[in-house]
């Protein structure tokens, strides 16, 4: 088996040698080659590349490194040139001789450790070549790319190598031939439920960028604040953005970096719903009769544009020509998403225009608008882009859809022929574990599709047309202040489903290279990892943090929506800065002990044994200091039950440990608390009446109830047995009700 992954291994390399020498921009969708994961298992790359070979020795780093970009280069390479140097050395603390290079002050290729050479300018856009061949020597380091954006990848790379023992910093040597599997990868950052500024957009793209991200979706207008001037429609801004919105100058800026960085933007104008902010401005655009007023809460509201007014389609003419001319993407989003319809229903004129032209519900007359603005944004010369609900049966096959509620839309479009990008699985607001959305790929091997999906096997040239996927960070619940934290690190493991070969999948060691790409993304300015401290200590009211940061650990805010159950428990102006905003998705110290008891229990080892002890007792001190901070700190109120819960389920998890055996009464007992803390939290993730617990969850309690069951596996099998058939007899109930 190992020699035929050797195999398949050195022909792919010969078979993607060829390939990268012809310039081609070709993507490879399928899962059929991937490294073999002893070649990187010990490096912390991510995403892992197509191809990679280990081989003998390293390159020792002193401070006489130097590099040099061959002639014919754009600044944009020279730049990126330059921070590579200044992020290596910053790193290494050897201060590098060499400064700064340019095009005008090059560096001679002889002189130069690192020869960095692109055969050609690569252009901002979609299908764009992003390969690069790294070889590293003991002696040399090549990196050579069809075009620059391909050595920028490369150069992410090359960082990612740099390793050190006792005798200081090295790239180990290797041969590497790397490309992207699918040409869009993208992250899509809602500025309108929570203004971002442009210091929070373009550290995520140095992060981006980091992770070979390719494409920045800028959701810049929804109901609760339209975030973009327009000169043509001023009031959008002066009356429906509470001054917080991005200036074209600011607008043009942004899309400058993220060129510097191979990262195209598509803004996104959500129309015909999602529009109160539009519609506070210019409210005559409306299906209802206004005033309109700013929403502050978070859900699916009735303000929608009137598809039967011929001014709307005036006004989104102008405002898309303006729009248009400022983002130079081919791709152009317009939304389409989550119109109830209410204000069509309820308007007698929509109706007898719906009646008069034959159509039956609001999904015919949103097809009839969607199609008008398609016209539009084709005059521009863009592409339009929108969320699956526009995939009707009569909508142009130039439209582009954009998978969200299912995976099947995404087979769906491609079998009839459309474009299509994945988005659902990498719904980042979610707050769910990086492994969830590792998962999710656009295109896994046929066997793994449900049945459902099935209905839909896609033809070669049809998979083609599955672009790649984007990450989505709504912002409901999300300002500057904590928007890293939601999107990194687990958006580089979306980053990875969508550049890596598919066959990359294990989730340990994925777990394992994220935790270092996680700090090196705080190296590179990310806030993910420091603003977690700067709440605490607001928590702490300046007191000592390290009780919260012992119960942040094992706690996780409430996920899939529930924290902000019917989204009015917060307003976009409410205080982000407590526990929930503190703390995110894969606590670590719970994954870790988690994995410690799966192993435990299949396989003690005194060592496990004694971390996991460890851990139980600091868990279960930690609440007497945690009272000790609440005294000064009533705003820790909130979670005095959920961290007195963290004690005393660690008391129970250090008594499991020790008994090798427990009778019926101990086991129930224990069992019980276990549950009622884990029913009393179900309770609060749906309730939108209390704020006890902060809106956090505990994420050891299963752990422990593991560790209960192991001293009694009788009294285990027969709970876990019961267990069993009450959920399967409530499905079935929810079955004959008619849910789903
Ligand atoms: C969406 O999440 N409404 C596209």
């Amino acid at each position: 088996m190992r020699l035929l992954i050797k195999i398949t291994l050195s022909l792919f390399l010969t078979v993607f040698f060829f390939a990268c020498k012809k310039e081609s921009s070709e993507q490879n969708t399928t899962n059929s080659s991937s490294p073999d994961k002893k070649e990187f298992a010990t490096l912390n790359l991510m995403p892992v590349p197509a191809a990679l070979k280990r081989t003998e020795g390293s390159y020792r780093l002193t401070k006489t490194f130097t590099l040099n970009v061959k002639d014919g280069a754009e600044p944009r390479l020279y730049n990126a040139a330059n921070t590579f140097l200044r992020r290596l050395d910053g790193r290494t603390g050897l201060f590098f001789l060499q400064g700064v290079i340019s095009k005008e002050i090059p560096q001679t290729v002889e002189n130069s450790v690192l020869t960095i050479s692109a055969r050609r300018t690569g252009k901002i856009a979609l299908y764009e070549d992003e390969s690069y061949a790294l070889t590293v020597t003991a002696e040399k380091i090549t990196l050579d790319a069809v075009t620059d954006i391909g050595a920028l990848r490369g150069l992410e790379t090359l960082l990612q190598l740099l390793d050190s023992d006792e005798n200081g910093y090295y790239f180990p040597c290797v041969e590497i031939k790397d490309q992207p599997r699918f040409p869009w990868r993208g992250l899509m950052i809602d500025a309108s439920r929570h203004f971002m500024p442009i210091d929070v957009l373009k550290r995520n793209i140095d992060a981006m960028a980091a992770m070979k991200m390719n494409v920045l979706h800028f959701h810049l207008c929804d109901n609760q604040g339209w975030r973009i001037e327009s000169k043509v429609y001023p009031k959008l801004t002066q009356l429906a953005s509470d001054g917080q919105y991005y200036t074209q100058i600011q607008i043009k800026e942004i899309i400058q970096y993220a060129a510097d960085h191979g990262i195209r933007v598509m803004p996104e104008f959500d129309v015909p719903g999602h529009a109160t902010a539009l519609l506070v401005a210019y409210p005559e655009l409306g299906s209802a009769p206004g005033p309109y007023v700013m929403e502050r809460n978070a859900g699916i509201f009735d303000p929608v544009l009137d598809p039967t007014n011929e001014q709307t389609y005036v006004f989104l003419d102008k405002l898309f020509a303006e729009m248009a001319a400022l983002f130079p993407d081919e791709y152009f989003h317009i939304g389409g998403d989550e119109n109830n319809g209410v204000h069509w229903k309820s308007n007698p004129k929509i109706q007898a225009f719906m009646q008069k032209n034959d159509m039956k519900t609001t999904m015919d007359l949103q097809t009839y608008f969607n199609n008008r603005i398609l016209k539009t944004i084709k005059k521009q010369n863009k592409k339009m882009m929108g969320w699956e609900e526009i995939l009707t049966e009569t909508i142009s096959k130039d439209a582009i859809i954009h998978s969200w509620l299912g995976k099947e839309s995404l087979f769906k479009a491609a079998s009839k022929g459309y474009q299509t990008l994945l988005s659902n699985g990498y719904y980042i607001d979610l707050m769910l574990p990086a492994s969830e959305h590792y998962k999710a790929d656009p295109l896994p091997p046929f066997e793994e599709w449900s049945e459902k999906e099935k209905k839909y096997k896609l033809t070669p040239e049809q998979e083609k047309l599955i672009l790649g996927g984007e990450a989505t960070m709504w912002a409901e619940i999300v300002t500057p202040m904590t928007v890293d934290s939601r999107i990194w690190p687990r958006t580089a493991a979306i980053a990875e489903r969508l550049w890596s070969p598919g066959a990359v999948k294990d989730e340990d060691d994925m777990y394992r290279r994220l935790e270092v790409v996680s700090f090196r993304l705080d190296e590179l300015g990310l806030t993910h990892i420091k603003n977690k401290d700067v709440i605490l200590r607001n928590l702490a009211n300046g007191g000592n943090i390290h009780a919260l940061r012992i119960l942040a650990d094992v706690i996780e805010p409430y996920k899939v929506y529930t924290r902000n159950n019917g989204g009015l428990m917060y307003k976009s102006y409410s205080p982000f800065t407590l526990m929930a905003d503190a703390t995110s998705s894969d606590a670590k110290g719970a994954r870790v002990f988690r994995k410690q008891v799966e192993r435990y229990v299949a396989s003690p080892t005194a060592e496990d044994k004694e971390e996991m002890k460890k851990s139980l007792a600091q868990w279960k001190d930690n609440h007497t200091a945690f009272l000790k901070l609440m005294k000064g700190s009533p705003v820790l109120k909130q979670l005095e039950k959920l961290s007195s819960n963290v004690s005393d389920v660690s008391s129970i998890g250090l008594e499991a440990i020790e008994k090798s055996s427990s009778d019926e009464s101990w086991y129930n007992e224990k069992t019980a608390f276990i549950k009622a803390v884990k029913d009393s939290s179900v309770a609060k993730q749906h309730s939108d009446k209390t704020f006890e617990d902060g809106r956090c969850e505990i994420k050891i309690l299963d752990a422990i109830q593991t560790l209960v069951d192991n001293t009694n596996k009788d009294l285990s099998n027969k709970r876990i047995t019961t267990e069993k058939e009450a959920e399967e007899k409530k499905r079935k109930e929810k079955e004959s009700a008619g849910e789903h």
